[in-house]
């Protein structure tokens, strides 16, 4: 598909997305939901390009939540080897885009061999500036909330902070990545209209693009089209219109 980023008068510095639907996906076509999820890594590879194509910095993507623990261990174990597949197979297009990879979750509860590949490419992957692409893996929104309280009330009881200091940047400040700006868009495929949990605080006022189309079958041109959405609205962060 011919797409031209010039034409957009804006184009999103971070957009957040959440890969819902590979199960239906595969189940529609009789097939196993971890084939759901292995189209799905292709789609993750497509959006980094088209995101490259279109100069949006950051992407993030919601891989596995702190709820979807709760899955069967077969597909929980088969997400986990996927996703070190995954690495493995496209490490190299992160070197040749200049991607840098970086996590956002609960590491230390990921199984060691994951925790080992991950740490492989991250520090390969450190020096780049261009792009970053963020995978939020045993991720938790409230998690990190409270991961955030936490370290500011022990920063209280020390001395080091006063209780009177805490602001909405001081909370933004202790979150997983804090040098990472806020998503101007967030886009959730298969429908589905809910958050389930993911960065609550950092979408505060950004622009949800929801679409039917299934995570697999979300390609450049579902993720150009989401940016010609987003180019479409108007924010007004809680202010009036202006005239033009
Ligand atoms: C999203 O697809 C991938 C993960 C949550 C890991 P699902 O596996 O949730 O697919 P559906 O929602 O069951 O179709
Ligand atoms: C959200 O999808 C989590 C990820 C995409 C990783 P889910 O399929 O787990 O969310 P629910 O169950 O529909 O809320
Ligand atoms: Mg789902």
């Amino acid at each position: 598909m011919s797409f031209d980023p010039q034409s957009l008068e804006k184009i999103p510095r971070h957009v957040a997305l959440i890969m819902d639907g590979n199960g239906r996906w595969a189940q529609e076509r009789g097939l196993p939901r971890i084939e759901g999820h292995k189209e799905g890594a292709q789609s993750v590879r497509a959006v980094l390009r088209a995101a490259a194509q279109a100069g949006v910095e950051f992407i993030t993507v919601y891989a596995f939540s702190t709820e979807n623990w709760k899955r069967p261990a077969r597909e929980v174990d088969g997400l986990m080897k996927l996703l070190i597949s995954s690495l493995n197979a496209y490490e190299q297009e992160l070197h040749d885009n200049h991607i840098r990879l970086r996590v956002m979750g609960q590491f230390d509860r990921l199984p060691l061999l994951v925790r080992k590949r991950l740490k492989k490419t991250l520090d390969a992957t450190a020096h780049y500036t261009d792009h970053t692409f963020i995978i939020a893996l045993s991720y938790g929104s409230r998690m990190e909330i409270a991961d955030a309280s936490r370290q500011i009330a022990e920063k209280v009881k020390s001395g080091e902070l006063q209780a009177k200091e805490i602001d909405e940047q001081m909370i933004s400040d202790h979150l997983y990545l804090p040098d990472v700006p806020d998503p101007e868009l967030m886009v959730r495929t298969s429908g589905e209209l809910r958050l389930s949990n993911f960065l609550l605080w950092q979408l505060s006022y950004s622009e949800f693009h929801i679409t039917d189309t299934y995570w697999p079958d979300f390609r450049e041109e579902q993720f150009f089209q989401a940016l010609e959405a987003y180019n479409a609205r108007d924010r007004r962060y809680g202010g009036v219109k202006k005239s033009r």
